[in-house]
C-alpha cells in the first residue's frame, strides 16, 4: 500500500526505515532521498512508525 503519494513511498518502505531505526516521517524520507511534500502522508506515516517501534 502506498503512504505518500507524492513521493510514491509504500507502507514496507516505512517499516523497513523504521526499523533501522528512523524516528520521523521526515528521517524515514530522508534515508530514502525523498522529503515530504504535500505532507498529507506525514500523521499516517508518524503512526506507522510508532507501530513498527512498538513491536520491535
Ligand atoms: S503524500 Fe507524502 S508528501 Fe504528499
Amino acid at each position: 500500500m502506498v503512504v505518500c503519494v507524492c513521493n510514491a513511498i509504500r507502507e514496507k518502505d516505512v517499516r523497513q526505515a523504521a526499523r533501522a531505526g528512523y524516528e520521523s516521517p521526515c528521517q524515514a524520507y530522508a534515508s530514502m532521498g525523498r522529503r515530504a511534500r504535500c505532507g498529507q502522508c506525514v500523521p499516517f506515516a508518524r503512526e506507522i512508525i510508532a507501530s513498527e517501534r512498538a513491536s520491535a
